[in-house]
């Protein structure tokens, strides 16, 4: 694992904006996972920024959401799809026919959604770079706490505290589903690389676990300790716990030096 601890969180979404703009300019056929949440807003604001300023395209990207709603209308304002299109689909050059979201209507299974699902993320020949988020209470996508380890994306009832911690987001007289579609565990450690954004005090516990906790399903974020290219980019607030920040400072600097000396290596 690769932490990165920067002083601000404009930081930390600039760090993965570069991530993803590296990626999407030397590939020709690039493949995105995509977090929603509070935390990758501003580095959709910055992809905006890059496309409008540095004519970053997204013309040739395709994009697999790690989560959605189960049984949520794609225009409802609560929607990820929504949340994808206002924050970045509507306002980039992507092919909108390129973008998924595992949505499953009432009358839809969730188990042959979840399987197409993983069959179109493996017919577009994987993920390249997976951003994703964390829960405070460890989850990634929507893996809570017990998640298998090994699962692919299926459904997943949402636990009292995530239910509680996205409560913020719904009026009082809004629906607030209780279960939604999410990538698993498996196929989040079949991303090429993955990138966790955290930041915050409130998610300081969560990464602790995350990075030096053992490895179990309690917090399913740990499993990417067995991830062979995983950047954690956290804020000051969110290394709060780590007892070994200046160590990933260090190693951050020397890991510069080797770039620079021997050029950066992307695996895709
Ligand atoms: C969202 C997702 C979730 C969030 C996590 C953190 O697509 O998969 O795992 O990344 O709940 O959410 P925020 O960023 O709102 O704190």
């Amino acid at each position: 694992m690769q932490v990165v601890i920067f002083d601000h969180s404009e930081q930390v979404a600039q760090h993965a904006a570069q991530w993803i703009s590296d990626l999407i300019t030397n590939k020709t056929t690039p493949v995105l996972g995509l977090a929603t949440g509070s935390t990758p807003i501003s580095l959709y604001n910055m992809l905006v920024d890059m496309h409008q300023t540095q004519a970053l395209s997204f013309a040739d990207v395709t994009t697999f959401n790690l989560d959605e709603y189960h049984n949520i209308a794609p225009d409802n304002p609560q929607s990820y799809c929504r949340f994808m299109h206002d924050n970045l689909f509507s306002l980039v050059d992507i092919d909108p026919a390129n973008t998924h979201l595992p949505t499953c209507s009432a009358n839809q299974n969730p188990r042959q959604q979840g399987l197409k699902y993983e069959a179109a993320i493996e017919a577009a020949g994987g993920i390249d770079l997976q951003i994703l988020g964390i829960g405070a209470n460890g989850h990634i996508g929507f893996n809570e706490p017990s998640s298998s380890l090994a699962s692919k994306t299926r459904i997943k009832t949402l636990t009292e505290q995530t239910i509680q911690d996205n409560s913020r987001l719904f009026k009082s007289d809004e629906h607030q589903p209780d279960s939604a579609m999410t990538m698993g565990i498996g196929t989040i450690m079949a991303s090429r690389y993955v990138l966790l954004m955290a930041t915050g005090e409130h998610k300081a516990a969560a990464v602790n676990a995350m990075i030096t906790g053992p490895l179990s399903a309690t917090c399913p974020a740990s499993a990417l300790q067995m991830h062979e290219n995983a950047i954690v980019v956290l804020d000051k607030a969110a290394a709060s716990k780590l007892t070994n920040q200046s160590y990933y400072r260090w190693a951050d600097r020397q890991n510069a030096k080797l770039n620079a000396q021997y050029g950066f290596y992307h695996n895709y």
